[in-house]
């Protein structure tokens, strides 16, 4: 089942998971009480599961959304649904560099925990962004990274986590550290996302080695197929074809708040699926080597102005 797409990512796979033996256990209730985690695209699907799933163990939670009218009204559902949950809405589009660098100046953290990285986004055009990046890249690779490194001060030094929520279609691409934008070919919103998915999935090795003088460890998960208004308005066919398997969004989040709350932390720089920890390539022709790892790390710190220096 594991290797096997359509039964692994459904429902079908999470249940049968559940009920084999060695299935990790639930993180104990109150797990992170005293801690604050912040949750990128929280408005939404995972996002809001995710929030509310660490707001249930007792985390302070911060929804990290673009529309903070939208985050109001999801941090009054969440108070609802959570009585006692400290929850406060910060505003920040990942995909804006400039508006990441204005997000962490302004927000008034002594420490973070967790941070998760759930925005996304699978645009059905080539987008820009505001520095000129194509968007899915600059959503899933270059904010999360930018906003990671200049979080550090508040991350470092108490075994935090940060998780990169990536998804099983990062399976079928391979890194293009020759064209990371995708300027050439025709383009297409899958093979985009797909390729912005997998580079979050390479970086994995560099990161942990980076910011494991910090005492942070970097986690990447996918959720196999979940029903969230994203893949309603992104994928509607594939929504209309798989809808009766889907898993429910608590089911696709249920990994990231495993992997922010069990102790002890998991070692740094895995991908993770169902609570464990899994390959990130299952077919030859994706394999990537150093040099390519390399080559895409040295083009995301380039563009988001991230020092070569630990
Ligand atoms: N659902 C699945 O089966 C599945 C499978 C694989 C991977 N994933 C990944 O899971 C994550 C969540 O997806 P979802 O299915 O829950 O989708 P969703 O319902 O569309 O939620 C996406 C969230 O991201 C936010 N967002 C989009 N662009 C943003 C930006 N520029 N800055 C800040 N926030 C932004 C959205 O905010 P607004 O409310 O303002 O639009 C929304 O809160 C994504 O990273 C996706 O790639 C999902």
């Amino acid at each position: 089942m594991d290797r096997t797409v359509a039964p692994g990512f459904s429902q079908i796979g999470l249940a049968a998971r559940r009920r084999l033996p060695g299935w990790p256990a639930d993180p104990a209730p109150g797990s992170l009480s005293g801690r604050t985690a912040a949750v990128t695209g929280a408005t939404s699907g995972l996002g809001y599961a995710t929030a509310e799933g660490l707001a249930r163990l007792g985390a302070d939670v911060r929804l990290v959304v673009r529309d903070v009218h939208k985050g109001d009204r999801v941090k009054a559902e969440l108070e609802a649904e959570v009585p006692g949950a400290q929850v406060l809405v910060d505003r920040c589009d990942v995909s804006d560099l400039d508006d990441v660098r204005r997000f962490v100046k302004d927000l008034d953290a002594e420490r973070l925990d967790v941070l998760v990285h759930n925005a996304g986004a699978m645009p059905p055009t080539r987008t820009e962004s505001p520095q000129g990046h194509e968007l899915s890249m600059s959503l899933h690779v270059l904010g999360p990274l930018l906003m990671t490194e200049l979080l550090r001060p508040v991350l470092g030094g108490h075994d935090a986590r940060v998780v990169f929520v990536t998804s099983g279609g990062m399976y079928g691409q391979r890194l293009r550290a020759d064209d990371p934008e995708f300027t050439s070919g025709e383009y297409s919103p899958t093979t985009a996302y797909a390729r912005s998915k997998r580079a979050q999935v390479e970086l994995l090795p560099v990161l942990a080695d980076r910011w494991s003088g910090d005492g942070i460890g970097v986690h990447a998960m996918h959720p196999g197929w979940a029903d969230t208004p994203g893949v309603v308005e992104s994928l509607p066919r594939f929504h209309k074809l798989t809808g009766p398997v889907l898993r429910d969004a608590d089911g696709g989040a249920d990994t990231t708040v495993w992997l922010s709350a069990v102790d002890p932390q998991p070692p740094s720089g895995q991908l993770w699926h169902d609570r464990r920890a899994r390959s990130t390539h299952l077919l030859g022709r994706t394999r990537t080597g150093a040099t390519e790892r390399t080559e895409i790390w040295d083009w995301a710190r380039d563009q988001a102005s991230i020092k070569a220096t630990r």
